[in-house]
């Protein structure tokens, strides 16, 4: 496989699988996209503007913060993406995905759910911006790790992922995730009537470019009540609404129920964006166990303050296998 920079084996080789590049759709798309993709004039703040990232991040439901990881941290990422993906893919010989074909959950690819037994995601734990950035925008330390997950898509993923909203009220015939466990029986309150109950900070290891795929964003829909567009109904606008450019290194902070959505990678190298995942203090649901106590006690006492919920107890083995449907 290549890397994520596609510097070494042919990119085909991953993607484009079954999906000609030549094909007059696929290009009449691409020359679209290069003229077109984008949220025009996106606000992108430095590290140390915490305070006007938590203002953009509650106006529009998401932030990007520049410059976060360096160029180590940057390789150590990417390289950890790789292997992962290496994993992955050896398990889909045929690109179907598990989001779509050529488009992948980092997390819904492991048997914990979540990347945190990997060291790539526990330095990213260990960044002291994150802790500094989520105190701010929950107002206090007490916040905690749900997963360490993300997603990547391939060349080829020439699919949009539809529109949708990563946190929901809990439904009896559980028709979103199963972890969806908001429920006021009163029916007056609803999870998007809150404010943010869990944030995801995706982490940036490739430039984002008009056409790697880059994650549309539907400003200021995080508390929105209207239903939420199909493909078919979705206006092309919104489609056009994607965070881009972004360079290597920086951090999205999303409210995950602002409307998102995967879009086209038809670039010829790999688009991933691993995260971390938190829970407001004052909001959980249930959460799976993705690190052993042995590596628990190895983080700083911040990191694990954050993953309090997620650490296995002592007596128990994690399985940490790579699997296309997760438990
Ligand atoms: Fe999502």
């Amino acid at each position: 496989m290549g890397t994520q920079n596609g510097t070494s084996s042919s990119p085909n080789s991953v993607g484009w699988k079954g999906i000609d590049p030549n094909d007059a759709e696929v290009v009449r798309l691409k020359e679209h996209l290069a003229a077109n993709n984008g949220i025009d004039g996106i606000d992108t703040v430095k590290p140390d503007d915490v305070e006007r990232a938590v203002e953009l991040f509650h106006r529009d439901g998401f932030v990007v913060v520049t410059d976060v990881l360096s160029e180590e941290q940057i390789e150590v990422l990417a390289t950890g993406c790789d292997e992962v993906i290496s994993e992955i893919l050896a398990l889909d010989d045929g690109r179907s995905g598990n989001r779509g074909s050529h488009r992948y959950s980092f997390g819904g690819s492991s048997m914990t759910r979540s990347q945190l037994h990997r060291p790539e995601w526990q330095m990213l734990l260990e960044l002291p911006i994150v802790h500094q950035y989520l105190r701010a925008i929950f107002g206090g330390p007490d916040y905690t790790l749900r997963a360490a997950s993300g997603d990547f898509c391939l060349p080829g993923a020439i699919q949009y992922q539809p529109l949708h909203s990563d946190a929901a009220d809990w439904q009896p015939e559980g028709i979103m995730s199963k972890f969806s466990s908001f429920h006021d029986p009163r029916g007056r309150v609803s999870v998007r009537d809150l404010p943010c109950p869990y944030v995801c900070i995706n982490f940036i290891p490739q430039d984002i470019t008009r056409l790697n795929g880059p994650i549309r964003q539907v400003v200021g829909t995080q508390n929105s009540p209207a239903p939420i567009p199909s493909l078919d109904a979705e206006p092309e606008w919104m489609r056009l609404s994607t965070v881009c450019p972004v360079s290597a290194g920086a951090m999205m902070i999303r409210d995950v129920r602002a409307w998102h959505g995967g879009t086209p990678n038809l670039s010829d190298t790999i688009r991933s964006i691993p995260n971390l995942e938190f829970y407001a203090p004052w909001f959980r649901e249930p959460t799976v166990p993705g690190i052993s106590y042995d590596d628990f006690k190895k983080l700083s006492p911040e990191a694990q303050r954050a993953v309090r919920f997620s650490v296995a107890d002592s007596s128990e083995t994690l399985d940490t296998g790579v699997t296309m449907r997760a438990p």
